[in-house]
């Protein structure tokens, strides 16, 4: 009997969508279904058709045997396994990710329930800004369990992160081990007590104020790319949503920091049900989306960060809510 291959949709088939689907393609994850609502007005005009036919005629060449279709219309996202989200606007110059959250939550509510109604039973990935609170949006909008409902925000910081610390050790990227947890904002929680060369521990190759310099610049690492560039960053945000998305797909059991919903772990609503929110913590990615999230002793200086993510992540929520009252 053939196998069934996976059926990846991408939502937004902008910078990062049609980034995601070139390598969703190139490795050979599944086939990608691409949609957006760019120039539905304009009858002579179809933007997610055009980048499909684009990126189909990549195949020869890069050879991979994916089918990649653009579409209009959500129906063609039915028997999803895996829907990766980044319709909504990006950064300008001067704005913050939260800057976004009153265009965005709207778009995202609408892409959510899209999701629900079309493929009911996929993997949720998000990835449009104010990351953490859209994540949340998702997961309220759809009603999924928490498992199936995602946001890719560490896998990037971390892989800034790690370049960062590499360009500065003079290593290659690869023998870099690390994680950053918190909010994908200026406040996400460094470790460099866990982050290695290899097993050596980072703070014994590299002082302090570097190793300081290294976390803040992958902190702000997406604003230096705005100001370069004049609008937010995108082959690195895919890179780091299609580790998610092979994670899934392949059943890998990777851990990856993810935006993951939590309530005891990491102090974010001890002992409140139905009260945590979605921030960023190393997660097992597999075959039943976050299969679980790994837990560590934080020592008092990491917890405080984590505190006043987590407060910011809180805040933005209360945000959220003002602006979708009937989120439910
Ligand atoms: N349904 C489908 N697509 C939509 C919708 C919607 N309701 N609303 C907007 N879009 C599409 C836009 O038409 C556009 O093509 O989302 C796409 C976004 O692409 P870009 O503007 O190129 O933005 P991009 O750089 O890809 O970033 C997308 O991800 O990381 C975040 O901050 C970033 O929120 C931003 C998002």
């Amino acid at each position: 009997m053939p196998m069934r291959r996976a059926k990846i949709s991408v939502i937004g088939a902008g910078n990062i969508g049609g980034e995601c689907a070139r390598s969703i393609a190139m490795k050979e994850l599944g086939d990608v279904v691409l949609v957006d609502i760019a120039n539905k007005d304009k009858p002579e005009l179809h933007m997610p058709k055009g980048k499909a036919l684009d990126l189909a005629c990549c195949g020869p060449v890069e050879n991979f045997d994916a089918k990649i279709t653009g579409t209009f219309d959500y129906k063609d996202i039915e028997g999803s396994d895996v829907v990766v989200v980044t319709a909504g606007v990006p950064r300008k110059p001067g704005q913050s990710r939260d800057d976004l959250v009153a265009i965005n939550a709207g778009i995202v509510k609408n892409v959510a329930l899209n999701i629900k109604q079309h493929a009911p039973n996929a993997i949720v990935i998000v990835v449009s800004n104010p990351l953490d609170a859209m994540v949340y949006v998702m997961w309220k909008a759809t009603g999924f369990p928490a498992n199936r409902v995602m946001g890719q925000a560490g896998a990037l910081d971390v892989a800034r992160y790690k370049t960062f610390l590499a360009w500065e050790l003079g290593v290659s990227v690869e023998d870099i081990q690390g994680l950053l947890l918190g909010g994908h904002g200026d406040d996400m929680v460094p470790l460099p007590r866990r982050t290695s060369v290899n097993g050596i521990p980072v703070t014994d190759l590299l002082p302090a104020e570097k190793i300081q310099a290294c976390v803040d610049r992958a902190k702000g690492g997406g604003g230096e790319v705005v100001k370069l560039m004049g609008t937010s960053a995108w082959y690195a945000p895919s890179a780091g949503t299609i580790e998610m998305v092979e994670a899934i797909v392949r059943d890998k059991k990777r851990v990856i920091a993810c935006a993951a919903y939590c309530e005891n772990e990491f102090g974010v609503a001890p002992g409140q049900k139905g009260q945590g929110l979605f921030v960023g913590v190393p997660c097992v990615l597999g075959a039943n989306g976050v299969e679980r999230v790994i837990t560590f002793p934080m020592d008092a200086e990491e917890q405080k960060f984590m505190n006043e993510s987590i407060s910011h992540v809180r805040d933005l929520i209360g945000v959220t809510r003002k602006l979708l009252p009937d989120l439910g």
